[in-house]
């Protein structure tokens, strides 16, 4: 998978990875929607966040994750933006998706290397006795 600019750590959890990918997806079709018409995005974005976030509270309630209440925490403080933003009008929302979008460009790859990492480790190891290993092509 060639590198985009806005492209986070690969965890080496499949499912983790898939759902990362899907979301910076979601984003960048938020970030292309023309200003005042962002709805439709900004509703998928939230769609697939809600299922995103439930499949890895999921996952860590599953696995007796550690820190699994902070990290939920974490999500909820977006959906309740997300929706926040989809409970205004298009012209009022127009400037706050603008914010959004670079608040969401700052916390997603943060929350994918500090929580979302810790849950790949900690559910490879139960998994299969260890962490998971990246591959890289030079
Ligand atoms: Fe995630
Ligand atoms: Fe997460």
């Amino acid at each position: 998978m060639p590198d985009t600019p806005n492209a986070v750590t690969p965890l080496g959890l499949p499912e983790m990875d898939a759902a990362h990918a899907e979301f910076e997806a979601c984003a960048a079709a938020l970030r292309s929607a023309a200003p005042g018409a962002h709805r439709g995005a900004l509703q998928a974005l939230a769609a697939h966040c809600r299922a995103h976030f439930d499949a890895e509270r999921q996952l860590m309630e599953s696995t007796g994750c550690p820190a699994a209440d902070c990290h939920v925490d974490e999500h909820e403080a977006v959906m309740k933006s997300l929706h926040e933003v989809l409970a205004m009008d298009d012209a009022e929302a127009a400037p706050v998706v603008a914010r959004l979008i670079v608040a969401l460009d700052d916390w997603f790859p943060a929350h994918v290397d500090h929580l979302d990492s810790a849950v790949a480790h900690w559910v490879t190891k139960q998994r299969h006795g260890g962490v998971p290993l990246v591959l890289r092509r030079p």
